[in-house]
Protein backbone atom coordinates (compact mmCIF):
# COMPACT_ATOMS: atom_id res chain seq x y z
CA UNK A 1 0.00 0.00 0.00
CA UNK A 2 1.53 3.25 -1.05
CA UNK A 3 2.05 6.21 1.73
CA UNK A 4 -0.90 8.16 0.22
CA UNK A 5 -3.26 5.35 0.53
CA UNK A 6 -2.00 4.81 4.04
CA UNK A 7 -3.03 7.98 4.65
CA UNK A 8 -6.53 7.66 3.52
CA UNK A 9 -6.90 4.49 5.37
CA UNK A 10 -5.80 5.98 8.85
CA UNK A 11 -7.94 8.84 8.19
CA UNK A 12 -10.96 6.84 7.39
CA UNK A 13 -10.36 5.40 10.77
CA UNK A 14 -10.67 8.25 12.69
CA UNK A 15 -13.88 9.54 10.96
CA UNK A 16 -16.30 10.31 14.01
CA UNK A 17 -19.70 9.44 12.14
CA UNK A 18 -18.14 5.72 12.06
CA UNK A 19 -19.88 3.24 14.70
CA UNK A 20 -17.55 2.96 17.78
CA UNK A 21 -15.90 -0.47 16.81
CA UNK A 22 -14.79 0.73 13.52
CA UNK A 23 -12.95 4.13 14.48
CA UNK A 24 -10.07 5.23 16.69
CA UNK A 25 -11.40 6.63 19.65
CA UNK A 26 -9.67 9.95 20.29
CA UNK A 27 -8.59 9.24 23.64
CA UNK A 28 -6.61 6.43 22.58
CA UNK A 29 -2.96 7.47 23.01
CA UNK A 30 -1.20 4.15 22.21
CA UNK A 31 -1.79 2.74 18.94
CA UNK A 32 -3.90 3.30 15.98
CA UNK A 33 -6.23 0.09 16.26
CA UNK A 34 -10.27 0.51 16.09
CA UNK A 35 -12.38 -0.77 18.91
CA UNK A 36 -12.93 -3.66 16.88
CA UNK A 37 -8.71 -4.51 15.88
CA UNK A 38 -8.31 -3.81 19.90
CA UNK A 39 -10.60 -6.44 21.14
CA UNK A 40 -9.09 -8.79 19.40
CA UNK A 41 -5.70 -8.05 19.51
CA UNK A 42 -6.30 -8.72 23.30
CA UNK A 43 -6.55 -12.62 22.49
CA UNK A 44 -4.14 -14.22 24.92
CA UNK A 45 -2.93 -16.50 21.88
CA UNK A 46 -1.56 -14.71 18.82
CA UNK A 47 -3.94 -15.81 16.11
CA UNK A 48 -2.93 -16.44 12.06
CA UNK A 49 -4.27 -13.77 9.40
CA UNK A 50 -6.59 -16.71 8.40
CA UNK A 51 -8.23 -17.55 11.75
CA UNK A 52 -8.48 -14.34 13.17
CA UNK A 53 -10.73 -13.17 10.14
CA UNK A 54 -12.59 -16.06 10.73
CA UNK A 55 -13.37 -15.27 14.15
CA UNK A 56 -14.28 -11.79 13.53
CA UNK A 57 -17.01 -13.33 11.94
CA UNK A 58 -17.00 -11.23 8.42
CA UNK A 59 -16.72 -14.94 7.19
CA UNK A 60 -19.72 -17.23 6.66
CA UNK A 61 -18.80 -21.24 6.85
CA UNK A 62 -20.15 -24.33 6.75
CA UNK A 63 -18.36 -25.36 9.58
CA UNK A 64 -19.97 -27.76 12.23
CA UNK A 65 -19.78 -27.21 15.73
CA UNK A 66 -16.84 -29.84 16.21
CA UNK A 67 -14.86 -28.32 13.79
CA UNK A 68 -15.66 -24.28 14.86
CA UNK A 69 -14.15 -25.85 18.13
CA UNK A 70 -10.88 -27.05 16.90
CA UNK A 71 -10.79 -22.96 14.94
CA UNK A 72 -11.15 -22.13 18.22
CA UNK A 73 -8.61 -23.97 19.83
CA UNK A 74 -6.50 -22.18 22.66
CA UNK A 75 -3.11 -23.45 20.91
CA UNK A 76 -3.49 -21.98 17.29
CA UNK A 77 -0.85 -22.14 14.59
CA UNK A 78 1.34 -19.43 13.59
CA UNK A 79 3.32 -21.01 10.51
CA UNK A 80 5.68 -18.33 9.64
CA UNK A 81 7.11 -19.23 6.12
CA UNK A 82 10.97 -20.16 6.04
CA UNK A 83 11.10 -19.55 2.85
CA UNK A 84 10.33 -17.59 -0.62
CA UNK A 85 8.85 -13.91 -0.22
CA UNK A 86 6.95 -13.91 2.53
CA UNK A 87 9.72 -15.47 4.70
CA UNK A 88 11.32 -11.97 5.28
CA UNK A 89 14.91 -13.19 4.17
CA UNK A 90 15.11 -15.99 6.39
CA UNK A 91 17.84 -17.17 4.39
CA UNK A 92 19.81 -14.62 5.23
CA UNK A 93 18.73 -14.28 8.63
CA UNK A 94 18.93 -18.35 9.86
CA UNK A 95 22.34 -17.41 10.31
CA UNK A 96 21.75 -16.55 13.52
CA UNK A 97 20.33 -19.68 15.88
CA UNK A 98 17.26 -17.80 16.76
CA UNK A 99 15.80 -15.51 14.54
CA UNK A 100 12.16 -13.56 15.09
CA UNK A 101 10.00 -13.86 12.53
CA UNK A 102 9.15 -10.18 11.62
CA UNK A 103 5.63 -10.67 10.94
CA UNK A 104 5.27 -11.57 14.15
CA UNK A 105 7.04 -8.94 15.88
CA UNK A 106 5.06 -6.27 13.44
CA UNK A 107 1.26 -7.33 14.77
CA UNK A 108 2.80 -6.14 18.71
CA UNK A 109 4.64 -3.38 17.28
CA UNK A 110 0.75 -2.55 15.69
CA UNK A 111 -0.81 -2.58 18.85
CA UNK A 112 1.53 -0.78 21.46
CA UNK A 113 2.68 1.54 19.24
CA UNK A 114 1.48 4.70 16.36
CA UNK A 115 2.16 4.57 13.07
CA UNK A 116 5.86 6.85 13.28
CA UNK A 117 5.79 5.63 17.01
CA UNK A 118 10.10 5.24 18.60
CA UNK A 119 10.61 1.05 19.15
CA UNK A 120 13.90 -0.04 20.89
CA UNK A 121 15.74 -3.71 20.82
CA UNK A 122 18.11 -4.02 22.87
CA UNK A 123 18.79 -7.62 22.35
CA UNK A 124 18.30 -7.24 18.24
CA UNK A 125 20.42 -9.75 16.55
CA UNK A 126 19.40 -10.28 12.92
CA UNK A 127 16.91 -7.65 13.62
CA UNK A 128 13.18 -9.39 13.25
CA UNK A 129 11.80 -6.49 15.37
CA UNK A 130 13.56 -3.89 13.10
CA UNK A 131 12.14 -5.22 9.97
CA UNK A 132 9.17 -4.93 11.28
CA UNK A 133 9.58 -1.23 11.96
CA UNK A 134 10.10 -1.09 8.60
CA UNK A 135 7.10 -3.00 7.50
CA UNK A 136 5.16 -1.21 9.84
CA UNK A 137 5.78 2.55 9.48
CA UNK A 138 8.10 2.19 12.82
CA UNK A 139 11.19 3.89 13.64
CA UNK A 140 13.41 0.79 14.92
CA UNK A 141 16.69 1.18 16.93
CA UNK A 142 18.59 -2.13 17.68
CA UNK A 143 21.29 -3.00 20.27
CA UNK A 144 23.66 -6.30 19.81
CA UNK A 145 27.09 -7.19 21.20
CA UNK A 146 27.36 -8.46 17.69
CA UNK A 147 28.25 -6.83 14.66
CA UNK A 148 28.67 -10.00 12.54
CA UNK A 149 24.38 -9.82 13.51
CA UNK A 150 23.67 -6.41 12.84
CA UNK A 151 25.95 -6.95 9.26
CA UNK A 152 23.22 -9.61 8.67
CA UNK A 153 20.39 -7.38 9.44
CA UNK A 154 21.74 -4.99 6.95
CA UNK A 155 21.66 -7.27 4.61
CA UNK A 156 18.28 -8.64 5.18
CA UNK A 157 16.88 -5.02 5.25
CA UNK A 158 18.54 -4.09 1.89
CA UNK A 159 17.27 -7.50 -0.24
CA UNK A 160 13.97 -6.33 0.90
CA UNK A 161 14.57 -2.75 -0.24
CA UNK A 162 13.88 -1.63 3.29
CA UNK A 163 14.90 1.63 4.42
CA UNK A 164 17.70 0.85 7.25
CA UNK A 165 17.22 1.08 10.77
CA UNK A 166 19.36 2.41 13.29
CA UNK A 167 21.42 0.06 15.56
CA UNK A 168 24.34 0.40 17.44
CA UNK A 169 27.13 -2.68 18.44
CA UNK A 170 27.51 -2.54 21.95
CA UNK A 171 26.50 -3.79 25.81
CA UNK A 172 23.16 -3.00 26.22
CA UNK A 173 23.60 -2.53 29.67
CA UNK A 174 25.53 0.53 29.22
CA UNK A 175 22.80 2.13 27.07
CA UNK A 176 23.52 5.65 28.40
CA UNK A 177 27.09 5.33 27.13
CA UNK A 178 25.98 4.37 23.44
CA UNK A 179 23.60 6.44 23.05
CA UNK A 180 25.80 8.74 24.29
CA UNK A 181 24.21 12.18 23.51
CA UNK A 182 20.91 10.71 21.31
CA UNK A 183 17.85 12.30 23.01
CA UNK A 184 15.70 9.12 22.49
CA UNK A 185 11.96 8.91 23.78
CA UNK A 186 10.89 5.45 23.01
CA UNK A 187 6.93 4.30 22.79
CA UNK A 188 7.88 0.59 23.03
CA UNK A 189 10.76 -1.73 24.54
CA UNK A 190 10.36 -5.22 22.85
CA UNK A 191 12.89 -7.74 23.23
CA UNK A 192 13.66 -11.66 22.69
CA UNK A 193 16.73 -11.89 25.39
CA UNK A 194 18.38 -14.93 25.41
CA UNK A 195 17.98 -17.06 28.62
CA UNK A 196 21.30 -17.78 31.20
CA UNK A 197 23.37 -20.39 29.84
CA UNK A 198 20.57 -22.36 27.80
CA UNK A 199 22.00 -22.38 24.91
CA UNK A 200 25.57 -22.74 25.70
CA UNK A 201 24.89 -26.02 27.62
CA UNK A 202 25.70 -29.46 26.23
CA UNK A 203 23.22 -30.73 23.95
CA UNK A 204 21.46 -34.23 25.01
CA UNK A 205 18.89 -36.15 23.94
CA UNK A 206 17.36 -36.48 20.80
CA UNK A 207 19.08 -33.17 20.02
CA UNK A 208 21.92 -34.18 20.07
CA UNK A 209 21.34 -38.08 18.15
CA UNK A 210 19.52 -35.98 15.74
CA UNK A 211 22.41 -33.35 14.70
CA UNK A 212 25.92 -35.54 15.95
CA UNK A 213 27.13 -31.85 17.51
CA UNK A 214 27.03 -31.53 21.51
CA UNK A 215 29.11 -28.24 21.54
CA UNK A 216 27.49 -25.50 22.78
CA UNK A 217 26.39 -22.83 20.60
CA UNK A 218 26.48 -19.21 22.28
CA UNK A 219 25.26 -16.56 20.74
CA UNK A 220 28.88 -14.99 20.84
CA UNK A 221 31.77 -15.70 23.46
CA UNK A 222 31.11 -12.44 25.27
CA UNK A 223 31.83 -12.27 29.02
CA UNK A 224 28.94 -9.63 28.77
CA UNK A 225 26.25 -12.07 26.81
CA UNK A 226 23.90 -12.83 28.96
CA UNK A 227 23.40 -16.14 27.29
CA UNK A 228 26.74 -17.16 28.56
CA UNK A 229 25.87 -16.44 32.03
CA UNK A 230 24.20 -18.57 35.17
CA UNK A 231 21.42 -17.90 36.70
CA UNK A 232 21.84 -15.43 39.49
CA UNK A 233 23.75 -12.84 37.05
CA UNK A 234 21.67 -13.69 34.23
CA UNK A 235 18.60 -11.96 35.99
CA UNK A 236 20.76 -9.21 37.71
CA UNK A 237 22.03 -8.25 33.80
CA UNK A 238 18.35 -8.68 32.30
CA UNK A 239 17.18 -6.05 35.24
CA UNK A 240 20.13 -3.93 34.37
CA UNK A 241 18.97 -4.04 30.81
CA UNK A 242 15.32 -2.95 31.42
CA UNK A 243 16.42 -0.39 33.58
CA UNK A 244 18.43 1.32 30.93
CA UNK A 245 15.89 0.97 28.51
CA UNK A 246 13.52 2.48 30.55
CA UNK A 247 15.21 5.60 30.99
CA UNK A 248 14.89 6.37 27.45
CA UNK A 249 11.04 4.90 27.13
CA UNK A 250 8.08 7.38 28.03
CA UNK A 251 6.23 6.88 30.41
CA UNK A 252 2.85 4.56 29.89
CA UNK A 253 4.99 2.91 27.23
CA UNK A 254 5.17 -0.58 27.10
CA UNK A 255 8.01 -3.69 28.02
CA UNK A 256 7.32 -6.62 26.24
CA UNK A 257 9.60 -9.51 26.54
CA UNK A 258 10.07 -12.94 25.14
CA UNK A 259 10.41 -16.33 27.29
CA UNK A 260 10.22 -19.49 26.38
CA UNK A 261 10.71 -21.82 29.38
CA UNK A 262 13.09 -24.92 29.77
CA UNK A 263 12.54 -28.62 31.24
CA UNK A 264 11.62 -29.31 34.71
CA UNK A 265 14.22 -30.92 36.38
CA UNK A 266 14.51 -32.41 40.04
CA UNK A 267 15.87 -28.60 41.60
CA UNK A 268 13.63 -26.21 39.53
CA UNK A 269 10.46 -25.76 38.08
CA UNK A 270 12.04 -24.19 35.10
CA UNK A 271 9.51 -21.98 34.53
CA UNK A 272 11.63 -19.23 33.54
CA UNK A 273 8.52 -17.31 32.46
CA UNK A 274 7.46 -16.71 35.95
CA UNK A 275 11.24 -16.02 37.57
CA UNK A 276 11.40 -13.35 34.62
CA UNK A 277 8.45 -11.92 35.83
CA UNK A 278 9.12 -11.70 39.68
CA UNK A 279 12.45 -10.42 38.60
CA UNK A 280 11.23 -7.60 36.42
CA UNK A 281 8.39 -6.61 38.98
CA UNK A 282 11.45 -5.34 40.95
CA UNK A 283 12.14 -2.73 39.33
CA UNK A 284 10.53 0.40 40.47
CA UNK A 285 7.76 1.88 38.52
CA UNK A 286 7.17 -1.46 36.01
CA UNK A 287 4.02 -3.48 36.32
CA UNK A 288 3.80 -6.49 34.91
CA UNK A 289 0.17 -6.34 32.81
CA UNK A 290 -0.26 -9.77 31.73
CA UNK A 291 0.98 -12.18 28.94
CA UNK A 292 0.80 -13.66 24.87
CA UNK A 293 1.58 -16.87 24.21
CA UNK A 294 3.17 -17.48 20.35
CA UNK A 295 2.40 -21.14 19.42
CA UNK A 296 5.52 -21.93 16.86
CA UNK A 297 3.86 -23.99 14.49
CA UNK A 298 7.16 -24.36 12.54
CA UNK A 299 8.71 -26.10 15.21
CA UNK A 300 9.28 -29.78 15.13
CA UNK A 301 7.82 -32.53 17.62
CA UNK A 302 9.99 -34.72 19.17
CA UNK A 303 9.35 -38.10 20.83
CA UNK A 304 10.79 -37.10 24.01
CA UNK A 305 11.16 -39.58 26.89
CA UNK A 306 9.20 -42.04 24.77
CA UNK A 307 8.37 -44.82 25.95
CA UNK A 308 8.82 -44.24 29.51
CA UNK A 309 8.13 -40.60 30.67
CA UNK A 310 6.13 -37.61 30.09
CA UNK A 311 8.59 -35.29 28.63
CA UNK A 312 7.20 -32.11 27.18
CA UNK A 313 7.60 -30.36 23.71
CA UNK A 314 7.66 -26.92 24.58
CA UNK A 315 6.14 -25.18 21.17
CA UNK A 316 5.23 -21.96 22.58
CA UNK A 317 6.98 -19.05 24.21
CA UNK A 318 5.62 -16.29 26.49
CA UNK A 319 5.35 -12.57 25.40
CA UNK A 320 5.60 -10.71 29.06
CA UNK A 321 4.02 -7.41 28.86
CA UNK A 322 4.97 -4.84 31.17
CA UNK A 323 4.45 -1.13 31.08
CA UNK A 324 6.39 2.16 33.07
CA UNK A 325 3.86 3.25 34.84
CA UNK A 326 5.32 6.77 35.96
C1 LIG B 1 17.54 -14.33 21.27
S1 LIG B 1 18.67 -13.34 20.39
C2 LIG B 1 17.62 -12.11 19.65
C3 LIG B 1 17.16 -12.51 18.28
C4 LIG B 1 16.36 -11.42 17.59
N1 LIG B 1 15.03 -11.32 18.16
C5 LIG B 1 16.26 -11.64 16.10
O1 LIG B 1 15.16 -11.57 15.51
O2 LIG B 1 17.31 -11.87 15.48
C6 LIG B 1 19.48 -12.45 21.65
C7 LIG B 1 20.60 -11.55 21.16
O3 LIG B 1 21.11 -10.81 22.28
C8 LIG B 1 22.49 -10.52 22.02
N2 LIG B 1 23.09 -10.17 23.32
C9 LIG B 1 23.39 -10.98 24.36
N3 LIG B 1 23.86 -10.27 25.40
C10 LIG B 1 23.86 -8.97 25.01
C11 LIG B 1 24.22 -7.74 25.66
N4 LIG B 1 24.71 -7.72 26.89
N5 LIG B 1 24.05 -6.59 24.96
C12 LIG B 1 23.57 -6.60 23.69
N6 LIG B 1 23.23 -7.73 23.02
C13 LIG B 1 23.36 -8.90 23.69
C14 LIG B 1 23.02 -11.79 21.37
O4 LIG B 1 24.15 -11.52 20.56
C15 LIG B 1 21.79 -12.25 20.54
O5 LIG B 1 21.89 -11.86 19.19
Amino acid sequence: MGESSENIYSMSKQNKELPHRERVDSRNTLNDLTGKEWVYALNSIELTEGDSELLTGEQINDLSLEQWATHQSPLIDMCYPTSGEHSHAHHIRKKHPSPKPPELMKRLIEFFTKKNGWVLDPFVGVGGTLLACSMAGRHGVGVDLSRDYLDLYHSASESLNFKPQTVYQGDASRLDQIFNQKNYLFDLVLTDPPYGDMLSRKRTGERKKRTGDDSPTPFTTDEGDLGNMGTDRFYEALKSVIVQSMEFLKVKGYVVVFCKDLQPTAEHHNLIHADVVSALVQIPNLRFRGYKIWYDKSMNLYPFGYPYAYVSNQMHQFILIFRKEK
